[in-house]
């Protein structure tokens, strides 16, 4: 049976730096109030009009694979995962295709609109692809461009100042020999707090159910089309969290769904030598490696640097801790996130 490995890993920031005071030029908050809630200190924004969510994990893209150690057209499908798409459709994945200047049509392109989760899901997809025989090479990227659609005023401060835009992406191979690879994952979700941590325009809801009940809007004010002036007039463009929910969720599903990929695994806590969460907020893995009774060593974080980056955040911090000589051939490695939907999910693998 193969296994699949991760044969190539890059990652890409965009060169803004913007600090927490750059952001309370714009909004009612403070260094103080950010760092202490979330450990956040910079984050990276694109350049507008010249990167997109795209370009950014193309660059990512790149990187993985000359580390691979192949050629481009050896990739066999590609799987982008991004909640900050270019266009509304079609997805990142063609466009990534594009980018880099694949030709073959042999390859296949799927998105994943998972979010927070969405490197956790794409690596598992690509796990059962590749185990079942169907492709070799196949590139995973998460990528996003969030400071194209967060709220600069004081309304939005609640989301805006966590979230930062960056890229990475990895080659994942089919080893037939050797234990390097995947060992095991799981994925899950509850619809019920679907609107908890959301964006819900421009959608197809059309008022019914999600604007009436959360925005007590008529339904014909939504006019029967995606976007309307009067979701912009109003704000509703932008994403809305239930913050205190949504962390408190997230300390109890990081830890349930590493437990359970360890006991099926037949290992435990002392045996991961890093655990690499979701950049979410740096209280939220503090909370985490404290359930756990994981050593600082254990753990990796970047957030302070970055933000949260969504799908981007898990290989941008697994590169990094690569690249830092922090994970070396044999390491077991457990990636594990919690997000919008909600989803959550971890994969356990030997590097
Ligand atoms: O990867 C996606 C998943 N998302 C997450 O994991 C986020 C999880 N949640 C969180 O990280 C935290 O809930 C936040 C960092 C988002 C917020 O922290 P909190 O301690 O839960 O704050 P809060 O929402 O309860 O707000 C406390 C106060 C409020 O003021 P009042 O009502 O007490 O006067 C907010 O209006 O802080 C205010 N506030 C701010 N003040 C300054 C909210 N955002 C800000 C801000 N600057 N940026």
């Amino acid at each position: 049976m193969y296994t699949t490995k991760i044969s190539g890993i890059g990652k890409y920031l965009p060169e803004l730096e913007v600090s927490n005071d750059d952001l309370s030029k714009f909004m009612d908050t403070s260094d103080e109030w950010i760092q202490e809630r979330t450990g956040i200190v910079t984050r990276r924004y694109g350049n507008k009009h010249k990167e997109t969510t795209t370009t950014m994990g193309t660059r990512a893209a790149e990187i993985a694979i000359e580390r691979a150690g192949i050629n481009k057209e050896d990739i066999d499908f590609i799987i982008f995962a991004t909640l900050s798409p270019d266009y509304y459709f079609p997805g990142c994945g063609v466009l990534l295709q594009r980018e880099l200047g694949i030709t073959k049509t042999e390859i296949g392109a799927l998105d994943i609109r998972n979010q927070c989760t969405g490197f956790v899901y794409g690596l598992t997809v690509a796990d059962q692809f590749i185990k079942s025989g169907m492709y070799k090479n196949i590139l995973l990227v998460g990528a996003e461009m969030h400071s194209m659609g967060l709220d600069f005023t004081t309304e939005g401060r609640g989301v805006t100042v966590i979230f930062g835009d960056g890229a990475g992406a990895v080659v994942l191979q089919r080893n037939e020999e050797g234990k390097e690879g995947i060992l095991t994952s799981n994925l899950h979700s509850d619809g019920t707090h679907a609107e908890e941590l959301a964006m819900i325009n421009p959608g197809s809801h059309g008022g019914y159910h999600l604007g009436k009940e959360k925005f007590g809007y008529p339904d014909q004010e939504f006019g029967g089309i995606f976007l309307t002036q009067k979701m912009m007039d109003d704000g509703l463009i932008y994403p809305n969290m239930t913050g205190q929910l949504v962390f408190k969720t997230a300390i109890q599903k990081f830890p349930e769904s590493i437990m359970e990929n360890l006991n099926a695994a037949g290992l435990n806590t002392s045996d991961i030598k890093m655990l690499i969460p979701h950049q979410a907020n740096l209280r939220i893995s503090q909370f985490v490696q404290r359930i756990l009774k994981l050593r600082d060593d254990q753990v990796y974080n970047n957030i302070q640097k970055y933000g949260n980056t969504t799908a981007a955040s898990i290989p941008i911090a697994l590169c990094e801790a690569w690249e830092g000589g922090l994970i070396e051939e044999g390491d077991l490695v457990c990636l594990a996130a919690f997000g919008s939907g909600f989803t959550w999910g971890s994969v356990l693998l030997r590097w």
